[in-house]
């Protein structure tokens, strides 16, 4: 049996959630929407540092089918788990804690500040997006219903203000403090190509990612450390910090040689410092090497991402170290990291696509005996970002 996980394509998903929308509203959908994950293959920790940063939407989906409804209310049948959220949009919208629906009401609530009335419907979603698994599945939900309200409204958006619209109430309504690159992954991403986002100025350029040979492999590690959140405002903290004492407006135009000139005597705070300012030579030389498909020295600079999330960064776990750890060991492996926020979530590989299987065989194998944990492997493409299109 194959380690490597085959999930739902694009049409069974639409499938599954037609059929969920037929029985729980006794009407057709009028649309279909398909709202992607997000992989980063470097430059982590540095968004919200005005950095560049290299993801993509990965052949994961939140996908959804909705119609327009009468009345005041948003219903949102999730076929996953067979349960529905209402939301009456003639109440002010607040968040609530630990609520999937506050994604979905940070997005209205949106929308509204800019006079904008969110039009009643009905929906449907299923999700094959790993949640809790670092692939910004907040993300594409957010994406996808702030994509149900333009199309209803008939009023197509810049796609970058939607994803500042989006980060904007993941910011509001989830109380994580992100950077950028989640949501305008999500909502941006291109078929067969990696973003390059540039933080500071919002500017995107595409990067081919086509290879016969080499592949990106995600493995979601199943544990999530609870101290995530509040660990992930700490960061950015720290980094603001360092930024202050280096006197400059942002730790992207910062090198190490003015970190090291400034003395910081506190270790912790030199590290995150250390962390960016490294990060972000580690993605600019991703980018020359990239223009020449050298994937060897992409693989270092991969590896090389890691060590200092973990060390300098400290947003690694054990079990993401022993993952990738044991990744590096494998001759089919190129590059092996930590992904995401961290604590927890997922890691990605550059692989050789003929030793995927036994790449991953071999990881799994290993992780169960060293953490009784069963992790879940599975091989993506860049995807399209959020699209949306009427169901004939
Ligand atoms: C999370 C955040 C992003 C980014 C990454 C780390 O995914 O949502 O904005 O900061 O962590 O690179």
């Amino acid at each position: 049996m194959s380690t490597l996980d085959i999930s739902e394509n694009l049409d069974e998903l639409e499938r599954i959630t037609h059929s969920g929308f037929v029985d729980q509203f006794a009407s057709q959908p009028t649309h279909r929407v398909a709202s992607p994950g997000r992989l980063n293959v470097i430059g982590e920790h540095v968004d919200y540092n005005d950095g560049i940063v290299l993801p993509a939407a990965i052949e994961r989906w939140i996908f959804g089918v909705f119609a327009p409804s009468a009345g005041n209310q948003v219903v949102v049948y999730d076929a996953k788990y067979t349960e529905s959220i209402t939301i009456d949009l003639a109440e002010e919208l607040k968040p609530q804690k630990g609520e999937w629906a506050n994604y979905i009401k940070g997005v209205f609530a949106q929308f509204q500040k800019q006079g904008i009335q969110i039009p009643a419907f009905n929906a449907c979603i299923y999700s094959n997006v790993p949640t809790g698994g670092g692939l910004s599945s907040s993300a594409a939900l957010e994406a996808l219903f702030a994509t149900i309200v333009e199309t209803l409204l008939e009023s197509p958006m810049d796609k970058m203000e939607k994803a500042l619209l989006c980060q904007k109430a993941e910011h509001e309504f989830a109380g994580v403090p992100c950077g950028i690159m989640d949501q305008a992954a999500v909502i941006l991403g291109e078929q067969n190509h990696l973003l390059k986002l540039d933080c500071r100025d919002l500017s995107v350029e595409t990067v081919p990612f086509t290879s016969e040979e080499l592949g990106l492999m995600i493995i979601d590690s199943k544990v999530h450390h609870e101290l995530a959140d509040g660990e992930y405002g700490k960061r950015r903290a720290s980094c603001e910090q360092v930024r202050d004492i280096l006197g400059l407006s942002s730790l992207r135009d910062a090198t190490m040689d003015q970190l090291d000139a400034a003395n910081i005597d506190d270790d912790v705070l030199y590290r995150r410092g250390k962390h960016v300012i490294t990060e972000i030579e580690r993605i600019e030389a991703a980018i020359e090497v990239l223009k020449v498909d050298d994937f060897v020295a992409l693989g270092e600079l991969i590896n090389g991402s890691h060590f200092s999330l973990s060390h300098d960064c400290e947003v690694s776990c054990p079990e993401l170290d022993f993952i990738t750890d044991q990744a590096r060991k494998h001759p089919g492996v190129l590059g092996a990291r930590m992904m995401g926020g961290g604590f927890g979530g997922s890691a990605i590989l550059l692989v050789r696509k003929d030793q995927a299987e036994a790449v991953a065989a071999k990881i799994d194998q290993a992780y169960q005996e060293a953490y009784n944990l069963k992790a879940a492997f599975f091989l993506t493409n860049p995807s399209q970002g959020v699209s949306v299109s009427p169901l004939s």
